[in-house]
């Protein structure tokens, strides 16, 4: 049985923790709760194979010695930014760049996900921005809403979990 280790990385508040939570149990949690970071273990049918996903939904202010050692266990890696908060946008290559430097010479396989979709009003980066950065990273690109579940997050961690698989 296929094992794959997912981290979770993107700036405090920008929905780490809502959207594995919504991954995993289809509801979305209102409460701001600065995670500590927590691993879950969840199985999935992925093409008719058995799948066991070990999530780890990091904490935003990790310091760097703890980011590496996450960095190191992980295998697939979500990369989340808040469509309201262009300082996460921001924060989104240096951490590819980091990643690249921790796993080299191997390729990092990433996903990238805009959250907070449904705050469209509030939107600080357009659909275009986070698909040419996803273009630059190499890698698929989601905007979702772990508030309302619009958009593909399943699929999200399900083609991540592809992607591992076929490394
Ligand atoms: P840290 O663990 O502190 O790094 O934060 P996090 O990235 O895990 O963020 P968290 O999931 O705790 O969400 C931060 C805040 O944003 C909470 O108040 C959530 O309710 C809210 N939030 C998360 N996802 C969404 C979303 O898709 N839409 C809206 N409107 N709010 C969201
Ligand atoms: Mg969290």
């Amino acid at each position: 049985c296929a094992e794959v280790k997912i981290a979770v990385f993107g700036r405090a508040g920008v929905g780490k923790s809502a959207l594995v939570v919504r991954f995993l149990t289809k509801r979305f949690i209102w409460e701001y709760d600065p995670t500590l970071e927590s691993t879950y273990r969840h199985q999935a049918n992925i093409d008719d194979d058995v799948v066991t996903m070990e999530i780890l939904d990091t904490a935003g202010p990790e310091d760097l010695l703890q980011r590496e050692g996450h960095m190191r266990w992980g295998e697939g890696f979500v990369i989340v930014y808040d469509i309201t908060d262009r300082g996460s946008f921001d924060e989104v290559m240096p951490l590819k760049n980091f990643l690249d430097e921790i796993k080299k010479p191997k390729n990092v396989t990433l996903i990238l996900v805009g959250n907070k979709a449904d705050l469209e009003h509030a939107r600080q980066v357009s659909t275009e921005e986070g698909e040419k950065l996803a273009t630059e990273l190499a890698c698929a690109f989601y905007e979702c809403s772990a508030c309302t579940g619009e958009g593909s997050i399943h699929e999200a961690f399900h083609e991540l979990c592809r992607e591992v698989r076929r490394r």
